[in-house]
């Protein structure tokens, strides 16, 4: 992701979510490299950002911060795959555990992490805001 690309992302990241990152963050996410991976997706027979991934590593640990697919792009197994690169990758930086929060109400999130190994560590109370929703806390180990 570089900063060319934030018009489109935050097209994406507007429809995606009820309580959007604003531009400034995704910025910070830019800046913040090498701790902050901010990476796009791109569809390449049009050159179009059909989505993106935002992922810290520090240490052994790896938090997800945001994934967002276009909805026209969704269902297609692209964040599926993403995601699963992203896993091996890290498995390879030696990093032994991933973490991540979902809203509850987000089923089509939550199945995608149960899909790929997640299970729930927990719940963080009134993370959510806009509306007010807890956190569920998910993890996966890498190690094994
Ligand atoms: C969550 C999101 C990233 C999934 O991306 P995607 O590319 O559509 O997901 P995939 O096509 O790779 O689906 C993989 C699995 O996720 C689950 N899944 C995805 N969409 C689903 C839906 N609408 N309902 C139920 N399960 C769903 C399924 O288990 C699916 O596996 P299957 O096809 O074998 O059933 C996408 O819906 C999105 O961008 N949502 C808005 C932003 C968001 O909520 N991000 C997550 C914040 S925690």
């Amino acid at each position: 992701m570089v900063e060319e690309d934030l018009p489109s992302v935050i097209e994406i990241e507007n429809i995606s979510y009820p309580n959007p990152w604003q531009l400034s963050s995704f910025k910070g996410e830019i800046e913040n490299r090498p701790i902050s991976n901010p990476y796009v997706i791109i569809y390449r027979p049009l050159e179009k950002i059909i989505g993106y991934i935002i992922y810290w590593h520090i240490k052994n640990e790896v938090q997800i911060s945001n994934i967002a697919i276009s909805p026209d792009y969704r269902q297609l197994g692209v964040g599926e795959g993403v995601l699963r690169n992203i896993l091996l990758e890290m498995r390879h930086k030696r990093a032994e555990f991933v973490f991540l929060e979902v809203r509850p109400s987000n089923l089509a999130a939550r199945r995608l992490y149960e899909k790929l190994g997640f299970t729930i560590l927990g719940l963080r109370k009134g993370y959510y805001r806009n509306p007010s929703e807890d956190a569920i806390v998910m993890g996966k180990s890498l190690s094994q």
